[in-house]
């Protein structure tokens, strides 16, 4: 589907609208299907918008969550997503523990990790092996290198097609990611991007020709929605 570019006013306009978009998914979904599933974002930006979604008052026993990407290290510490979140939305809202799925980093090795995460999604969705599973949302930010998810720029994560799960690595140090081809599965794709530092990347993403191993958010083209909300900082000067 085309993508969608919004620029906001601000950081509380984005979340806002973010939240908006999120919560017309979560009515259709449990409607439709009776269960909403969601990956979640790491970094920094999108934690206003998860404690704006601990206020909501929501069907949480519907309500699954699972993570984009992970740093790996165990929840406690201060660079985990899984803490981000739990911190900012999850600790704060009656959600079931079971309805929590974040990425194992328990591991001696981070691959068995990714194959353990893999695991739980084909249980979750009851997939049949090289089936994807279709997340209602996926929660995406972008790094100012053009990276997305724990994709970042020439890793051997941009390439891997057959798994939903992989082994991401920025700068030596291992990430866990869902792949590209499970993003693109996703009914909704949701990318929150703040800040004038993310301009250059942006453009790069957004241009009609461009290196999609420079700039791994490129690989983002999901046959779903596809929703880009910039604040005016990242937005200046990008064609929309
Ligand atoms: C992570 C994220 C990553 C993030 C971007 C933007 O684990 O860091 O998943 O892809 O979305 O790096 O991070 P900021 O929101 O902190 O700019």
């Amino acid at each position: 589907m085309e993508r969608r570019v919004e620029v906001l006013a601000d950081q509380a306009a984005l979340v806002n609208r973010a939240l908006a978009l999120i919560l017309e998914r979560v009515t259709t979904a449990i409607a439709q299907r009776g269960v909403f599933t969601i990956a979640l974002a790491g970094g920094s930006t999108p934690k206003p918008l998860y404690e704006a979604i601990a206020q909501q008052n929501l069907a949480w026993d519907k309500i699954h969550v699972f993570w984009g990407d992970e740093r790996y290290v165990p929840p406690d510490h201060p660079d985990s997503n899984e803490g981000m979140a739990r911190q900012a939305w999850l600790n704060n809202v009656p959600i079931p523990v079971e309805n929590l799925h974040p990425m194992p980093t328990d591991a001696a090795d981070p691959i068995v990790a990714a194959e353990r995460y893999e695991q739980q999604l084909q249980a979750f969705f009851h997939l049949a092996p090289g089936e994807f599973p279709v997340l209602d949302v996926v929660l995406l930010g972008i790094g100012d290198d053009g990276h997305t998810a724990s994709l970042f720029p020439h890793t051997e994560a941009l390439q891997v097609r057959d798994r939903l799960v992989t082994v991401g690595n920025k700068g030596g140090q291992p990430r866990i990611t869902l792949t590209v081809p499970l993003i693109n599965k996703a009914r909704c794709i949701l990318f929150l991007v703040t800040g004038a530092n993310k301009q250059h990347a942006l453009r790069q993403i957004f241009a009609p020709v461009g290196d999609e191993m420079q700039y791994p958010a490129r690989l983002i083209q999901p046959a779903g929605e596809l929703w880009w909300l910039l604040d005016a900082a990242a937005g200046e000067g990008i064609a929309v």
